[in-house]
């Protein structure tokens, strides 16, 4: 059982009827359930048994700050990679201590501001950073925590674009640099090396990519102990995969078969464990809602044109990424392949393409399911179309935890330059 089922003919999300919100919340809008984001924090929490991380949630899968506080207050951490993911964790309750910072290419303002606010820790990715920090630090007159995100070289065989941890990709530090690392630690006066970090990519659906990680790990924790450090955590990273072809599945059990078997290797270290789920916190929780504006047919093409396209939802264009499309209120019509499409004018603009679906007339409402991880934050105004709505499901109530952007919204910087001409 997921948040969202089909009942008397209608698409529900916990117990308000999706058609329900579309009367009233203008489409295309995300919408997200808060039982289904509780219940996935609650499935990685009981897959790692007696581990007990820190979970960090990863901002960048889904920012809105009225998610943030709803996790905030499950007491996790955040796991950011920008001063404005500070910012946002800040603002909506991650305490500082609880702020793992990384990223490739972290400014100097943004590592200033991360040491000012003094977050738990900064995951490096490489030998000239760790040089920027040590002297933005001296200038605080500060000791800045570090950890280092390492390279390990690991395949995990997914998109290209969200594989991470193979040399070949522009993260983390590689194990050659690792080792000169290690030999200039001594004279590093402002820096504390605390911690060490991996994240090898995204939409990881087994678990010998983080075994793999966690072996590599042990061994460069032995040799950063030998020059005398001492580690506060290990950091795993994020990337648990979700199903997207199995929206109205619970995702618990599959959460649990990749993430339990990890249990008894990450209990041998002596240190705290930090995880940083994104996708497999939020995905599964949220929708895109949106309305068939036309159907066309054009030689032997069918072609569904919604109100949504990759300007609100940019995965399938992007990343030729599977969403499941389900119809928020069935019929028995016959089923059609059609290429679902949206209003952006770029052929690239598509939300499912040869799908098999009920025919579809003009006003149907469809549900694009599993989209709530890097959905709205990917999410742009090309096209100068407004941003869509957001809106959270509590049990049989839902409201709007951020609106539609406005065609104003667009016209501001517009406004700015001709006040200064
Ligand atoms: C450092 C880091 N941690 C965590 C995540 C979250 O990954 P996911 O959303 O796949 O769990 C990412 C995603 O890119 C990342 O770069």
């Amino acid at each position: 059982m997921t948040a969202f089922q089909y009942h008397n003919s209608s698409l529900r999300c916990e117990g308000v009827a999706i058609s329900e919100v579309a009367e009233v919340v203008p489409t295309p809008f995300y919408l997200y359930s808060k039982a289904a984001i509780h219940a996935n924090l609650d499935a990685i929490s009981t897959a790692f048994g007696d581990v007990n991380p820190l979970i960090c949630y990863a901002l960048k899968a889904n920012s809105n700050p009225h998610l943030l506080r709803l996790l905030s207050a499950c007491g996790i951490g955040a796991d950011v990679v920008s001063g404005g993911e500070i910012y946002l964790a800040l603002e909506n309750g991650f305490p500082a201590d609880k702020i793992v910072f990384a990223g490739v290419g972290k400014t100097d303002a943004e590592i200033e501001y991360a040491l000012s606010r003094n977050v738990y820790t900064l995951n490096v990715e490489s030998l000239q950073e760790v040089g920027v920090i040590e002297e933005i630090a001296r200038r605080l007159g500060q000791q800045a925590r570090v950890g280092l995100r390492i390279n390990p070289d690991i395949d995990v065989e997914g998109h290209p674009y969200i594989s991470t941890g193979k040399a070949s990709n522009k993260f983390g530090i590689s194990l050659e640099e690792f080792d000169a690392l290690v030999e200039r630690l001594p004279s590093y006066s402002n820096i504390k090396v605390v911690g060490l970090h991996i994240h090898t990519g995204s939409m990881i659906d087994r678990s010998q990519p983080y075994l793999a990680a966690i072996e590599c790990m042990r061994r460069l924790k032995h040799k950063l102990e030998a020059a005398g450090a001492k580690l506060d955590y290990v950091d795993i990273g994020g990337g648990l995969s979700v199903d997207y072809h199995a929206p109205l599945e619970s995702p618990a059990e599959r959460i649990h078969a990749i993430i339990s078997p990890l249990a008894a290797e990450l209990r041998r270290f002596d240190c705290r464990i930090i995880f940083e789920p994104g996708r497999s916190l939020v995905a599964s929780a949220g929708i895109l809602v949106t309305r068939v504006l036309y159907t066309k047919h054009t030689g032997d093409k069918h072609f569904v044109i919604a109100d949504a396209g990759m300007s609100d939802l940019l995965r399938p264009s992007l990343y030729s990424a599977h969403h499941e499309i389900l119809p928020v209120c069935p019929n028995d019509r016959p089923l059609r392949h059609v290429d679902v499409v949206g209003p952006v004018c770029e052929s690239g603009d598509f939300l499912a393409k040869d799908r098999l679906l009920p025919e579809v007339e003009r006003g149907d409402l469809l549900a694009v399911m599993t989209a709530g991880a890097y959905g709205f934050v990917l999410s742009s105004n090309y096209n100068s179309r407004p941003r869509p709505a957001e809106v959270l499901v509590n049990a049989s109530d839902h409201k709007v935890i951020r609106e539609r952007g406005t065609w104003s919204d667009l016209q501001r910087e517009v406004t700015d330059s001709r006040e200064n001409s």
